[in-house]
């Protein structure tokens, strides 16, 4: 079969692509419109291979889409292109609404015309809002109601609505999973763990938000991949599925972990002003994913972190280019007298 994977330029797009290369013979075509976050290098294995082609393109651009979807004309679509970073949301919304919540219709309205045997969206568990830290036994369950708190998390939520309006109304078949926090190679460094692993290896301060105690709940992404895989071959039109595997940690915690991975000391963390609307705590209970699809994690937070260490250690080439460029006037601007 044939297979779009939006925003596959993208941290999670580009492992899933490379997951499909490596499991299945299917045809992989990226559509990516190459934003900030996408980056054609990360791709360059995969243009080696006769199974993988790309192009670039807008999701929110109908006419772009609609030509895609009629050259390249998909069994399946999975919708990983969004606007993903929540300070950026904070700054600056609109983006997040045109990209996140018009370019998932324009993909559904292509679906309705041209056809599709599977639509999934990858969603979060940001939609979910949080947590509390005093109620360790409350997870975030499919059921769990929509409750956001960031432009960003509004936006997917709304996407996740649309997804699933257009499921009734059109029938379109549509799967929708949430996920927790990711984290391996190809991670843009504006995000919590590349950030860190750079700023460390470069003996900057490390930017702790509050107090750091706000939870995260940590995925390798190639266990999220693998998730989505199963979700788009065996799971049930209509379901949402949550993915998450229990790897919950505090923000400080994640930060001392791979400072003492490296070597390095705790006087470079800094706290500094929190994040306004900070989530507290994401936790996800992984039950429905496991029992009905077989799906479990494959790799613990501690190995998991020595390995995306490890893949930032080998791999400066990628990096260095990504922080020489508009990076740093992003960081002088979210960090500079933060
Ligand atoms: P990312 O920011 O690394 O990559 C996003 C990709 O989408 C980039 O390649 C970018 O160029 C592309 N893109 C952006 N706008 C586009 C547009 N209008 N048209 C076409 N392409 C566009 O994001 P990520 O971390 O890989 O996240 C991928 C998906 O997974 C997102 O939908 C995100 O909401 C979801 N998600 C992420 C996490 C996480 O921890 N990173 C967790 C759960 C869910
Ligand atoms: P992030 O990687 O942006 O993911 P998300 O907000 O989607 O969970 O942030 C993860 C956590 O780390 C979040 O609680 C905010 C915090 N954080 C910092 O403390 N310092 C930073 O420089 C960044 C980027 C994040």
């Amino acid at each position: 079969m044939t297979i779009i994977v939006t925003g596959g330029a993208g941290f999670i797009g580009a492992n899933f692509v490379y997951h499909q290369l490596k499991h299945h013979d299917d045809k992989i075509v990226c559509v990516d419109k190459l934003t900030y976050a996408g980056n054609l290098e990360t791709l360059d294995a995969a243009l080696k291979s006769a199974q993988f082609s790309f192009i670039r393109a807008d999701i929110a651009d109908r006419d772009a889409v609609y030509k895609i979807f009629a050259d390249v004309k998909p069994d399946v679509v999975v919708n990983f292109a969004a606007e993903s970073h929540v300070d950026r949301s904070i700054e600056d919304p609109e983006l997040f609404l045109r990209t996140n919540i018009i370019g998932t219709s324009v993909l559904l309205d292509a679906c309705r015309k041209f056809g599709i045997k599977r639509f999934h969206q990858v969603s979060t568990d940001e939609v979910y809002g949080d947590l509390p830290l005093d109620r360790p036994d409350l997870f975030f369950t499919e059921t769990t109601n929509l409750h956001t708190s960031s432009p960003y998390s509004a936006s997917k939520a709304a996407a996740d609505l649309l997804v699933q309006a257009y499921q009734r109304t059109y029938q379109i078949p549509a799967t929708i999973s949430r996920c927790s926090n990711n984290y391996g190679p190809f991670h843009f460094p504006e995000k919590l763990i590349p950030l860190m692993i750079i700023n460390a290896l470069n003996d900057k301060p490390l930017p702790v938000y509050g107090t750091g105690d706000n939870v995260r709940d940590w995925l390798y992404v190639e266990d999220h991949c693998a998730a989505i895989d199963l979700i788009i071959r065996r799971g049930t039109v209509g379901e949402v599925y949550n993915i998450g595997g229990h790897n919950e940690r505090t923000n400080l915690d994640v930060v001392k972990t791979i400072v003492h991975i490296l070597g390095k000391s705790e006087e470079l963390i800094q706290f500094v002003t929190d994040r306004k609307g900070h989530d507290r705590r994401y936790a996800i209970d992984p039950t429905k994913i496991s029992t009905e699809l077989g799906w479990t994690p494959q790799t613990s937070f501690d190995d998991g972190i020595r390995l995306t260490v490890d893949w930032y250690l080998s791999n400066r080439a990628w990096w260095e280019k990504i922080i020489s460029g508009e990076y740093q006037t992003y960081y002088a601007r979210m960090y500079g007298d933060r």
